[in-house]
């Protein structure tokens, strides 16, 4: 599998491309720093003047009218989901307590707002872990950061609680240096192809990997969880996809590596509406 979308990959466009390499090795490689979001955002309207940016959001499918009309038939693929996640996030806990109680307003209109600095923990801290931080407090068994069928399911639900609300991570000055982890993480070379995340979803976004086009890294962080074949599937699973399609060894799921990553990408996605649950064919 990998060899086979290892060759279509060259055959589409590295192979075609050397200005690519180029590119990559002078914009990326031997920068100084990397880009800022306005970068990134110039960067993008350049590369791909037909495509509205509000669209980023819609991953391939914003370079696919056929595959859009099938995201939009899809709307409600996370139905299931969402339903399992509340049941779960209203079961009692043996203290009587809820996951709802440990949130603002019983959870709605929150999930925007994460990841966020814990400046007590001086962590990075993501809806999972703060799913989990609930769990501990109460005594129950945690939750596997990446599991659809509890995790998957729970972020499935809290997240549907704040749809169409705009992304709004925030990263203050103590919190830069995490930040900076994600942005690093984000554009350096990992694993055996020597790929950064940046060389698929900044450098050739909108071109086609395999059969699919490659999304940008703005609006990339929106629309979380996926639901693939009916389950979940949450962002830390699908950057562990993305690495083993580097052949680099995928960071654990709830891991700090992610976690920077995340707030990284969560950030680059400020401004645009969370949609949670968006169905994908793969
Ligand atoms: C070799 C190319 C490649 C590299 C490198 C790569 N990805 Fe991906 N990524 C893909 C493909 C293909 C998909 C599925 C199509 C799409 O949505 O872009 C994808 C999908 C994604 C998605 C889901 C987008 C959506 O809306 O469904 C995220 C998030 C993502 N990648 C993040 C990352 C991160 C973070 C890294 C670095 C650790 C990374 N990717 C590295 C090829 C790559």
């Amino acid at each position: 599998m990998i060899a086979r979308t290892s060759n279509s990959f060259r055959g589409t466009f590295i192979g075609a491309a050397s200005a690519f390499i180029c590119v990559f090795a002078l914009g990326i490689a031997n920068a100084a720093h990397e880009p800022t979001k306005s970068e990134i955002a110039a960067r993008l309207l350049r590369q791909l003047p037909d495509v509205k940016p509000s669209d980023y959001a819609l991953g391939s499918a914003a370079f696919d009218a056929e595959l859009r009309t099938r995201l939009e038939e899809n709307a409600n693929a996370g139905a299931d989901a969402v339903a399992a996640g509340r049941a779960l996030w209203t079961a009692k806990f043996r203290d009587g307590r809820t996951l709802a109680s440990c949130f603002p307003n019983g959870g709605r209109r929150i999930a925007q707002n994460y990841p966020q600095y814990d400046s007590r923990l001086k962590r990075v801290v993501t809806l999972e872990m703060a799913v989990n931080q609930c769990l501990k407090t109460h005594g129950q068994p945690l939750y596997e950061p990446a599991d659809p069928a509890t995790m998957g399911l729970v972020i499935a639900y809290v997240r549907s609680l704040a749809d169409g609300q705009k992304i709004a991570v925030r990263v203050p000055p103590a919190a830069e240096a995490k930040f900076a982890e994600g942005s690093r993480l984000y554009f350096t070379r990992m694993g055996q192809r020597n790929f950064a995340c940046a060389s698929c979803h900044l450098q050739n976004a909108g071109r086609h990997y395999a059969e699919a086009a490659l999304s940008p890294a703005i609006g990339q962080a929106t629309h979380w969880p996926l639901i693939r074949g009916g389950a979940p599937v949450t962002l830390h699973a699908r950057i562990r996809e993305c690495l083993e399609l580097m052949g680099a060894a995928p960071f654990a799921a709830g891991s700090e590596e992610l976690n920077h990553l995340e707030y990284f990408l969560a950030y680059l996605s400020n401004g645009l509406p969370l949609k949670a649950n968006a169905w994908r064919e793969k």
